[in-house]
């Protein structure tokens, strides 16, 4: 079944047009990411289908249903979750008090989300339950941002570079527990430039360049692609 769907998106921010003709598809259960380089056009694309930047033509469907035109919160609604690359958390709140932040009554489109839930996928957030949000250190705010995220009970979530910025020993750590949420049955679209944890996590992918899908096929395709590889990523 077609989960996620945009055609031939435009997407500018006032005079500068930024994404030309998108058209990406994500099937139910699919873990698929959008590889390129700084300044491609990945966060765009993202805040594009999550409604936080408007697409000026182009349709956007999520289970059938048109997104285009719909406010963040709408589309959270429906079951999109959404991980920013700037990690979102309130320093002076506790572990837990963050993830509860994330709870939105009256939905469940994706699986039902309890902190102690959240805590079993994150075990490194136990021992932090009562500690600020301001001490933790950069991958434990990555995956509170995750964890609070899933407590709005998404059945897609977009992440953006989930692992920019983090330990290889986290890197890891984030992998698994990503693998663990593919496993429950979590569409998942990435924002990469890190080739090397896609292909961990991805079952396709598609490559953006200036704002336009120049590739699309499986990690496998992806690998043994030389010349998509030189030309758009960074190998
Ligand atoms: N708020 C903004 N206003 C104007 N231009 C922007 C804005 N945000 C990003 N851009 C430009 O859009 C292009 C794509 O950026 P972005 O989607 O952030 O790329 P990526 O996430 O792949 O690094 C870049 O040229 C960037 O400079
Ligand atoms: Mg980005």
């Amino acid at each position: 079944m077609l989960y996620l769907e945009a055609q031939g998106v435009h997407t500018w921010y006032d005079t500068s047009h930024i994404l030309f003709d998108v058209s990406l598809e994500v099937h139910e259960g699919e873990s698929v990411c959008l590889l390129g380089r700084n300044g491609a056009g990945k966060t765009t694309t993202l805040k594009t289908l999550m409604g936080l930047v408007p697409a000026r033509s182009g349709a956007i469907r999520f289970n059938g249903t048109s997104l285009t035109g719909r406010e963040p919160y709408e589309i959270a609604r429906l079951g999109v979750g959404y991980v920013p690359d700037e990690r979102l958390i309130f320093p002076d709140l506790t572990v837990r008090e963050n993830l509860e932040l994330g709870i939105k009554k009256g939905r469940a489109s994706g699986p039902s989300w309890t902190v102690e839930r959240v805590y079993e996928i994150f075990p490194v957030l136990i021992p932090l339950d009562r500690r600020l949000g301001g001490y933790l250190s950069g991958g434990e705010q990555q995956m509170l941002t995750i964890g609070r995220t899933l407590m709005g009970h998404p059945s897609l979530l977009l992440l953006d570079e989930p692992v920019e910025g983090v330990a290889p020993v986290v890197v890891q750590e984030l992998t698994r527990q990503i693998l663990k949420l593919k496993g429950m049955g979590l569409t998942i679209l990435f924002a990469e430039q890190n080739m090397h944890f896609a292909q961990e996590v991805s079952d396709r992918a598609y490559v953006i360049e200036k704002g336009r899908i120049r590739f699309h096929g499986t990690m496998h395709e992806l690998q043994a692609n030389d010349e998509v590889k030189s030309k758009y990523l960074m190998i």
